[in-house]
């Protein structure tokens, strides 16, 4: 058993700031808060409700992972966080409409106390959106130190011992990293003269990391993914991981492609359309928003099919994705996915998925388990990129010129193995020869000697 990495203890309460709380936020909120109440169960959530393997398969040790890790508890965690509209959480997750009224009304006392800041705005890289719950600067290093301070009183009136932040707001305009992302004092300068290639998002990552807050980004904005941010996390010893939550569509693909590939059956073409009304889906009806997220969700395939490994299989393949705003449906996502595939001798097949999702719903629980580890990655002082809870996210940010791992079932492996690497448990390899060595022994003496 290797040593136990030390861990400082979850004591006290843990501030979860959101900026951004739509429909995303508000659902993680009221989930944790009925989930408090025993009123439902936090299903989806790995660290509530899923379990980690320990020692050997005949061991049977499998606690939950709540019980393994040491995490802060539900009852601990406080909720704060900003948005350009004022609605408190119970009125923002009546508009959001995921959840059925009752359970909002039951909810209502606890969710209406509370509310928003005013956030870092710029209509520039969300135009399809016009609140007016706005801070107002001469410069963006103005806005970064308002936030600061909000951080810093967020912490003193709630009594927070620790606070973590997840971006959960909308998706903002596709930008390309430029000189001004390259280096802390560059960004700074950019701070100081408003430069325009600063997004709000990594005004609010600024604020974070500067604070010693761990930022975890769930949109597909770059935000904490600029070499900037990387040095200052590590100057500050922070840790940070993006980008864009992995729920729905992507979520599927990335369950299914590792199966096809696993059994080397090839792939010509994965046709991705989606259908989705809610607030998140106005703001990607614009070109430049949608654009950030389908180079997000683009990336997924690629990473998994490797077509430079095996062209044969996967050299031809033609990947098209496509998002819709269709206001009935809400925030129930549809999705539907024609794979072509082909098998021995290049014979070919079809494959129809269709997801009647609820995009928020998978999402909630994301949130959660960002917010909780990445609070456990700070005190087990894991700093910079934490490229273990990948599989939260579709296009996971890594050390520079890593290549991402996509496969799910690979990301929850290191998901596992960091976990037992932190509480000094064996890594787990599944090798398993070990458990046919008695078999091996018992036959051979069963073989009469003979010559
Ligand atoms: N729901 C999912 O399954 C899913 C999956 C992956 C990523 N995401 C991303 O998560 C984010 C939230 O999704 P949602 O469905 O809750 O969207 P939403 O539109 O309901 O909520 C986003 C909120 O962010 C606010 N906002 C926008 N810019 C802001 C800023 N600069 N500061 C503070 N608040 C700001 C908006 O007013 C809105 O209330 C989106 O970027 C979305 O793309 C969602």
């Amino acid at each position: 058993m290797s040593k136990q990495i030390e861990i400082k203890p979850a004591k006290g309460k843990l501030g979860i700031l959101t900026p951004g709380m739509g429909a995303v936020a508000t659902t993680f909120i009221a989930g944790v808060v009925a989930a408090r109440k025993g009123i439902a169960l936090p299903i989806g959530s790995l660290t509530q409700m899923g379990t980690i393997r320990l020692g050997k398969r005949t061991e049977d040790r499998n606690p939950l992972i709540k019980d393994f890790a040491p995490l802060a508890g539900l009852d601990d965690i406080v909720f704060g966080g900003w948005d350009v509209y004022s609605d408190n959480v119970y009125e923002a997750a009546l508009e959001a409409k995921v959840l059925e009224r009752p359970l909002v009304e039951a909810l209502k006392e606890d969710l209406q106390k509370i509310s928003p800041m005013k956030a870092v705005f710029d209509k520039k890289y969300v135009r399809n959106l016009d609140g007016t719950h706005i801070k107002t600067g001469a410069t963006k290093m103005d806005l970064a130190e308002q936030l600061m301070a909000d951080i810093r009183a967020f912490k003193a009136n709630n009594g927070c011992d620790r606070v973590v932040m997840v971006w959960c707001a909308s998706t903002e305009a596709y930008t390309e990293p430029s000189d001004v992302h390259t280096t802390l004092e560059a960004f700074e300068e950019g701070l100081r003269n408003n430069d325009e290639r600063i997004a709000p998002s990594m005004i609010y990552v600024y604020a974070a990391l500067k604070s010693g807050v761990p930022f975890a980004n769930g949109a597909p904005n770059l935000s904490c993914d600029i070499p900037a941010m990387l040095e200052l996390a590590h100057k500050t010893k922070t840790p940070i991981a993006g980008k864009d939550f992995k729920t729905g569509q992507t979520l599927m693909k990335t369950i299914v492609a590792p199966g096809l590939h696993a059994r080397a059956l090839g792939v010509k073409g994965w046709f991705s359309t989606n259908i989705l009304g809610n607030r998140d889906g106005a703001v990607l009806d614009a070109p430049e928003n949608f654009k950030t997220k389908e180079v997000s969700k683009g990336s997924v395939l690629d990473g998994i099919f490797n077509a430079e490994q095996q062209p044969d299989l996967y050299g031809e393949i033609y990947h098209k994705i496509r998002i819709n705003y269709y206001p009935p449906h809400g925030d129930n996502k549809e999705s539907w996915d024609n794979i072509d595939i082909f098998g021995w001798l290049g014979y070919g097949m079809q494959i129809k998925i269709n997801f009647l999702c609820r995009d928020s719903i998978l999402a909630a629980p994301i949130v959660l388990d960002l917010a909780l580890f990445m609070d456990l990655a700070q005190r087990a002082g894991m700093v910079g990129i934490q490229e273990w809870l990948s599989f939260y996210f579709k296009a996971p940010q890594t050390a520079p010129g890593l290549p991402p791992q996509h496969d799910i079932f690979k990301q929850l492996s290191k998901l596992e193995n960091t976990l037992r690497y932190l509480m000094g448990e064996e890594l787990i390899t599944h090798l398993g020869l070990n458990y046919y060595e008695d078999l091996v022994k018992e036959y051979e003496e069963m073989i009469p000697a003979h010559h």
